[in-house]
């Protein structure tokens, strides 16, 4: 082991780029580079193009209608996500191909062949019309474990008309209501619970928690995975005239719904992610131009074809699970592996297990996972035959080299191209990433923008930064999966992304380009943490912290962590000059967790009589960071008494 862990310093200090190997690149879907001159000519054209790939009903007028920040993609065409998902593939061979092999956290498996995914997607696209009149631009919240029924219910929203709006399983009860309530959604679809690590997720008591406070909720529709022998009064307790078995209502529809055609510039879904404010933004994305990326990319940065077996760790609640495990892969006709619980559930070969029985080939990750298998070691893996793997993806943060390394060796065995893919919630799909039979790579760099995307690092004065510099990452040109808004905010749309730099947009991450016009993320520049892979505002848990009736005023950084990138580092000043203690430590996570969810949990927490702020009360979150890292304090003239930092630290180290 010690052995092993040297051979990849060895290969770091070598500082190598790897090219793809003449092997992979002869049979690559992209194998040459001029597309990348091609695409820069002409943006627009290049994109078109690709979109033409999908199903239309009928045309686009014109490609790009762009008056920034208002883009309009492929407008005049007419499409249904669902429709090129699903009912393409079966009028063809694809019919009789796994869509989705499922895999529950308790070892049970269950196939979807396109045909099947057909029929239960038609079924329950006629529940929601015919039984609940759920039409055309209706909003719909989804709150599910990864099950096949997750995806359907996307997929019969999208062949409606209706939006969807996924919660992640792991918010809790109030941060589910917010978003219900803030596109006011006219149903819940849900289960009775999940699997994780071998316990229970109580989903449909949560929902219950949450509609106490939800006024645009007509009815629930729950769908049962649990046993029999648990889905009693513990974790269901159905709700007459409100709540319905999914399994129930499918019985009394028709089956036969048919596609809605809509507008290219229909809204598909919208999606809840983090800001530096404390109120989660509600990301739009459409459809034409959204689906066309998602297509695209997943075909030309998976190098997706058609005998591939492609696993996307992620869960439908995050815009991964939207447009990776969805969108993109089924509107290629893949076959997708989907998976409902932990890695290390019952043991930590779990995903290898999974690689192994059904011959996966694509498999696609976070670097907060890769992290963690690293720290269990390679003997999990290598326990499993993972010769059919040929691609490796990582998303969410930047990826260490010694990670990207270590992926490349034990997972990949030195065999798989690594596509480290940097994209957000609001890009809708992958931006800047290695097309693997084109781009060598570099461990630890997302390589160069797709073709067809336009990206710069800006100076804060708005002046391209030379090679060799960092700065700002930006967006200099639209692209199709660009989202087209907040739901209901356009102010702060206009604020967040389009004030900065005028007619540029601003993702909030700062980013280095080496000599070579390689691209290395830094992280956010914002107060938005990044949590194993999940985007945190440090402000929404300042709020959740100053709920609770004893504390007075709380700050909150993210701080350096080796597994999970950051962990969440609270300083806490508590009601009437009260001492904290560690109960009253373990107290405040709880009601973090209550209020927020188990991903914002802060691993600790330091109780202190006062905050450093400057003059004006601002809180100096950068020397609390300084603090929390234990490196030397920045600058600290502007603050009010800079006698507070200095008893903090010594505190802090008292304490450890
Ligand atoms: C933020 C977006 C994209 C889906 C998952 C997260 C960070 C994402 C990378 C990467 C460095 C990355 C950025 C970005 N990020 N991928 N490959 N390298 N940083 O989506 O929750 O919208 O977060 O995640 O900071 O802005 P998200």
């Amino acid at each position: 082991m010690a052995v092993e862990i040297r051979a990849i310093e060895a290969l770091l200090q070598e500082n190598r780029s790897f090219s793809p190997s003449a092997e992979f690149a002869s049979t690559a879907i992209l194998n040459d580079p001029a597309i990348y001159d091609v695409a820069a000519k002409d943006p627009v054209a290049f994109w078109a193009e690709a979109a033409r790939e999908l199903h239309w009903f009928k045309p686009w007028d014109k490609a790009l209608e762009w008056k920034a920040p208002d883009a309009q993609w492929f407008a005049g065409g007419k499409i249904n996500a669902c429709y090129n998902c699903v009912d393409r593939h079966i009028s063809t061979p694809r019919r009789n191909k796994a869509a989705i092999i499922w895999e529950g956290e308790n070892g049970e498996t269950r196939t979807l062949t396109y045909w099947d995914l057909y029929r239960e997607v038609r079924r329950f696209a006629s529940v929601l019309t015919e039984h609940f009149g759920i039409k055309k631009g209706d909003r719909v919240c989804i709150y599910m474990p990864m099950v096949p029924e997750l995806a359907i219910a996307m997929l019969a929203c999208a062949r409606i008309g209706a939006i969807h709006s996924v919660v992640f399983g792991g918010f809790s009860a109030e941060s589910l209501q917010d978003r219900i309530n803030d596109s006011e959604c006219r149903l819940v679809i849900t289960a009775d619970g999940g699997y994780r690590r071998g316990t229970v997720i109580p989903l449909k008591r949560n929902v219950d928690e949450a509609l106490v406070n939800c006024p645009s909720v007509e009815g629930v529709v729950v769908v049962r995975r649990l046993g029999h022998g648990l889905t009693d009064e513990t974790f269901t307790r159905m709700h007459e005239m409100r709540d319905h078995w999914w399994h129930r209502v499918a019985e009394d529809v028709s089956g036969k719904s048919e596609c809605e055609e809509m507008d290219s510039e229909d809204m598909l879904y919208v999606l809840y992610t983090s800001g530096s404010t404390g109120k989660p933004k509600g990301i739009v994305h459409t459809t034409g131009g959204y689906l066309a990326g998602c297509y695209a990319t997943t075909k030309w940065v998976f190098d997706l074809k058609d005998d591939d077996v492609y696993w996307c760790t992620a869960d439908c609640g995050w815009v991964t699970g939207h447009s990776y495990t969805v969108y993109g892969p089924l509107a290629n006709g893949a076959t997708i592996v989907m998976y409902e619980g932990a890695p290390d559930f019952p043991d930590k070969d779990r995903f290898w297990s999974i690689c192994e029985k059904y011959g996966v080939t694509i498999f696609y990750t976070a670097p907060t996972a890769i992290r963690a298998f690293m720290k269990w070691g390679p003997e999990y893996a290598q326990k499993h035959d993972l010769s059919s793997l040929r691609l490796l993806g990582s998303v969410g943060e930047p990826i260490n080299p010694e990670a990207w390394m270590w992926y490349q060796q034990y997972i990949g065995e030195g065999r798989c191209p690594v596509v480290d893919t940097w994209w957000q919630t609001e890009t809708g799909h992958i931006m800047i990433s290695p097309l693997p039979g084109i781009t060598p790579t570099k461990p630890g760099s997302a390589t160069r923008p797709l073709p067809g995307i336009l990206v710069d690092v800006l100076d804060e004065k708005g002046n391209s930064v030379p090679l060799g510099g960092g700065g700002y990452l930006v967006m200099t040109h639209p692209w199709p999966g660009m989202t087209r808004g907040l739901y209901g905010d356009p102010q702060r749309f206009k604020d967040v992304y389009w004030s900065k730099y005028p007619g540029i947009y601003f993702t909030g991450d700062g980013a280095k380009r080496d000599e070579d016009g390689y691209f290395w993320l830094l992280g956010r520049v914002d107060d938005v943490m990044n949590v194993a892979g999940h985007r945190i505002s440090t402000m929404e848990v300042e709020s959740a912290l100053v709920d609770h009736p004893a504390v007075a005023e709380a700050a909150v950084i993210g701080k350096h962590h080796d597994l999970k990138g950051q962990a969440i580092s609270a300083f806490v000043t508590l009601k009437g000059s009260r001492a904290g203690n560690s109960e009253m430590a373990d107290d405040l996570k709880e009601h973090v967790v209550k209020k927020i969810g188990a991903i914002c949990r802060p691993d600790d927490i330091i109780f202190t009589a006062e905050l450093p702020k400057t003059r004006s009360g601002k809180i100096m979150r950068r020397l609390l960071r300084d603090i929390a890292e234990g490196r030397a304090l920045g600058d600290t003239t502007t603050l009010a008494d800079p006698g507070v930092v200095q008893s903090l630290r010594e505190r802090y180290e008292e304490e450890g």
